[in-house]
C-alpha cells in the first residue's frame, strides 16, 4: 500500500494513492448476498403499525474467522427493512442499548419536527424514545440512521442503517418486480477499510473528504453475488457511505430503466447506462437478465468532481465492483415494465412564495456553522420556495433537506439529467456546481422544533456544514429549540 506525506492546510496528512482503491477485477464475489430481513410489526386496536428497534453493540462475521466489533439495529450489522403504507399511523419504539446517546432520523419522510429523530432527540444510553406518525407520501424507498451532532458519521460507519420502504395504491397496482429479497432487493452500498478483524475508521485522505474505504459491502456482505431468477430484476439501491459517490453502470457497459429516485416513482421509466449517488440518495433501477449470464454492478471513475486534485485524492477517480448478478439457467418470465409510472407530488417551481440562497463550505453553510440554538431560515406552512444551492469550495458536497422531497428545477441553468427529475431530498452538488431545487412546506407548524438541512458527507455535517429551520403558522416567529443545551 502506497502512502504519501503532504502539506494541507498548514499540517501534514497521509494521503492514499488513488491506485490504493481501485479494485476492479480483484474482487472474488464468493458471498451470497443477503437481503436485510423485514422488521415484524403489530397493529394495535387504534391501526397503528408498531416496530421495534434496538441500538446494541455486536460482533459480525463479516470475512471467514475474523470477528469484527460492530453496532447495529436488532442485530449485529445495519437493520431490518421496515415498510408501510400510505396512509398508515405508525409507532417505532427504540430502545438505545448502546453506551452512548444516540437518535433515529428518518431520512426522506415527511412528519413533524418533534419526531423527525434529529440532534434535537437524543436517546439516552438505556433510554427509549417512541416517534409516531401517519404516513402521507408516496411508494419510496427511505432510510434510517443515527443523527446525534457531531458523531452521525460514527454512529452509521459502525453499522446503524436500515431501510424505511413505503407503499401505496398505485404502486400496488403497477407491475413492476416487487418480491422482496427475490426479485426486488435492497441495496446498501457502503465502503469499508478493515485494519485486522477491525474497522479502520481512519481518514487516510487529505482529511477534507472524509473516510474513503478500500472495499464495498453490500447489505453488510462482503465480495456479494446475487443470484437472479427473474428476467428482470429491481435493485433499491442506497448510497449509506459516509463520505463516497458512487457512479454506477454496469462492467458489460448494457442500460437499466431508472423507475425511482429518492421521493418516489419517476413518471416513466429512464433509460441510462450510468447513475450517480452521493451518500443518502437513493434510486430504485431495473435490470433485464438473459439466462446464465452475469454482470457486475460497478462504479466508475467520475468526471463532473471537481478539479483534478479533488478526483484524485477526494475518491472521484476510484472504481469500485460492487455486485455481481448472476442469472439462473431458467428465468421466470417478467412482464413489459409499465411505460407510466407516478405522478410527482413535489413543485415545479411556478407558486415558490420565497427564495433562498445557500452557499456551501466545509466551514458552514451561508458562512455560519451549525449551532443548536440558532434558527437559521423560518418558513410558513403551506407554501412553496425555491432554494438556490451553491458549491462554493470547490469540495464535493451535497444537500439534504429533511422533512420534504423536492424538485430539482435547474443544474447550472440546464434541465437536470433523468436522474435528478424526480422527487428528490438529497442531491450532489460538486465543485463549481449550483442548483435550484423547488419544494412546498406542509406542515405540521412548530416553531420550537427545528428541522436539519445539510451536506450528506456525514465529516462534513458533524463538522458544522448543518443548518436549522423551523416551519411556523403565517405570521407567527421562531421559538426557542428544545435540547439545544446539548449541542457541541
Ligand atoms: Cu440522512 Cu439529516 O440525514
Ligand atoms: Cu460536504
Amino acid at each position: 500500500v502506497g502512502v504519501l506525506v503532504a502539506a494541507v492546510g498548514g499540517g501534514f496528512a497521509w494521503l492514499w494513492t488513488s491506485a490504493d482503491v481501485s479494485t476492479v477485477g480483484k474482487v472474488s464475489f464468493d458471498h451470497r448476498l443477503a437481503a436485510p430481513p423485514l422488521a415484524e410489526s403489530t397493529v394495535g386496536k387504534d391501526g397503528t403499525r408498531v416496530f421495534d428497534l434496538r441500538m446494541q453493540a455486536g460482533e459480525k462475521e463479516f470475512e471467514d474467522g475474523r470477528r469484527t466489533p460492530t453496532w447495529g439495529f436488532n442485530g449485529d450489522y445495519l437493520g431490518p427493512t421496515l415498510r408501510a403504507k400510505r396512509g398508515e399511523k405508525v409507532a417505532v419504539r427504540i430502545a438505545n442499548g448502546l453506551g452512548e446517546a444516540s437518535t433515529v432520523h428518518w431520512h426522506g419522510m415527511h412528519l413533524p419536527a418533534a419526531m423527525d429523530g434529529g440532534p434535537h432527540q437524543m436517546v439516552e444510553p438505556g433510554g427509549t424514545w417512541t416517534p409516531r406518525w401517519t404516513i402521507d407520501q408516496p411508494a419510496s424507498t427511505l432510510w434510517y440512521h443515527p443523527h446525534p451532532h457531531g458523531a452521525t458519521e460514527k454512529h452509521v460507519q459502525r453499522g446503524l442503517a436500515g431501510m424505511f420502504l413505503l407503499d401505496d395504491e398505485k404502486s400496488a397496482a403497477l407491475d413492476l418486480p416487487d418480491e422482496y429479497g427475490v426479485n426486488d432487493m435492497p441495496v446498501i452500498v457502503q465502503d469499508v477499510r478493515f485494519d485486522g478483524a477491525k474497522f479502520d475508521h481512519g481518514h487516510g485522505l487529505m482529511q477534507n473528504t472524509g473516510f474513503l474505504g478500500d472495499r464495498t459491502m453490500v447489505n453488510g456482505t462482503l465480495d456479494p453475488y446475487m443470484e437472479v431468477g427473474d428476467e428482470l430484476v429491481r435493485l433499491r439501491l442506497l448510497n449509506a457511505s459516509t463520505a463516497r459517490v458512487y457512479d454506477f453502470g454496469f462492467s458489460d457497459g448494457r442500460a437499466f430503466a431508472l423507475i425511482g429516485t429518492d421521493g418516489g416513482l419517476l413518471e416513466a421509466p429512464a433509460r441510462m447506462d450510468r447513475l450517480q449517488l452521493s451518500p443518502g440518495e437513493r434510486a430504485e433501477i431495473v435490470v433485464r437478465m438473459k439466462p446464465g449470464e452475469r454482470t457486475v454492478l460497478r462504479s466508475f471513475p467520475q468526471d463532473n468532481y471537481g478539479d483534478a486534485w479533488q478526483r484524485r485524492f477526494g475518491g472521484g477517480d476510484d472504481s469500485f465492483d460492487v455486485l455481481e448478478l448472476r442469472a439462473k439457467q431458467s428465468l421466470r418470465d417478467s412482464p413489459e415494465l409499465p411505460s407510466q409510472l407516478g405522478e410527482l407530488e413535489v413543485p415545479d417551481g411556478t407558486d415558490s412564495a420565497k427564495e433562498r440562497f445557500f452557499g456551501l463550505e466545509m466551514s458552514g453553510i451561508n458562512g455560519r456553522p451549525m449551532d443548536m440554538g440558532r434558527i437559521d431560515e423560518v418558513v410558513t406552512r403551506g407554501t412553496a420556495e425555491t432554494w438556490t444551492v451553491r458549491n462554493d469550495d470547490g469540495m464535493p458536497h451535497n444537500f439534504h433537506v429533511h422533512d420534504v422531497q423536492f424538485r430539482v428545477l435547474e443544474v447550472d441553468g440546464e434541465r437536470p439529467p433523468p436522474e435528478l427529475r424526480g422527487a428528490k431530498d438529497t442531491v450532489f452538488v460538486p465543485g463549481g456546481t449550483t442548483v435550484k431545487l423547488a419544494m412546498r412546506f406542509d406542515g405540521p407548524a412548530d416553531p420550537d422544533t427545528p428541522y436539519m438541512y445539510h451536506c450528506h458527507l456525514l465529516y462534513h455535517e458533524d463538522g458544522g456544514m448543518m443548518g436549522q429551520f423551523v416551519v411556523v403558522e403565517k405570521g407567527q416567529r421562531a421559538g426557542t429549540p428544545a435540547g439545544s443545551e446539548s449541542g457541541h
